[in-house]
């Protein structure tokens, strides 16, 4: 398993990783994210929608838990914060499972439900403005998706 770390000092800089990074995803990928309260977790996501193509404003689906957008690749945004001391399924496999980008925020609350082969974030507060970004890359493809994003 590969394992990298970055560091970003603004909210731009995190969301300009999130866009180079949606811009080497494919079909199925599943992203998890997880880090505290402001973090950056839909910080990042908002800029990995933009690399995806996505148009429109991603903003964090605290009610729905789980919004859909299309760009190059259906993307699926979950913020599943509110599941924390539930096991409800909410038929996450089919999102897993499919044709889009699926990412996950507070992806620790629904572990049993999530797919071997992904890529995990960890996003730490350093500073007002610094955040440490540590990636783990849980599959061939994803460790081929760190090295270009290291390059
Ligand atoms: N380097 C940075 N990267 C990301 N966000 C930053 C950075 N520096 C400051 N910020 C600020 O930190 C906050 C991050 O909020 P965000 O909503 O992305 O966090 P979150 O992890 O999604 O929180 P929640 O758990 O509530 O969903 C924003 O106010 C943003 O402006
Ligand atoms: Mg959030």
């Amino acid at each position: 398993m590969t394992t990298m770390t970055w560091m970003t000092h603004s909210e731009e800089d995190t969301k300009q990783f999130g866009e180079k990074l949606g811009g080497l995803l494919q079909a199925g990928d599943v992203l998890t994210l997880e880090g505290d309260l402001g973090a950056g977790k839909t910080t990042f996501t908002k800029g990995l929608a933009k690399g995806l193509g996505v148009k429109r404003t991603v903003n964090s689906p605290t009610f729905t838990i789980i919004k859909e957008y299309m760009g190059r690749l259906p993307f699926y945004h979950m913020d599943v914060y509110r599941l924390e001391d539930s096991d409800e399924d909410l038929g996450f496999e089919e999102f897993f499972n499919g044709e889009g980008v699926t990412v996950v925020e507070w992806s620790q609350f629904i572990e049993d439900y999530l797919p071997e082969e992904r890529l995990e974030l960890t996003i730490e507060y350093v500073d007002e403005t610094s955040r440490k970004i540590s990636v783990a890359a849980r599959s061939p493809h994803f460790e081929q998706v760190c090295k270009e994003m290291s390059s």
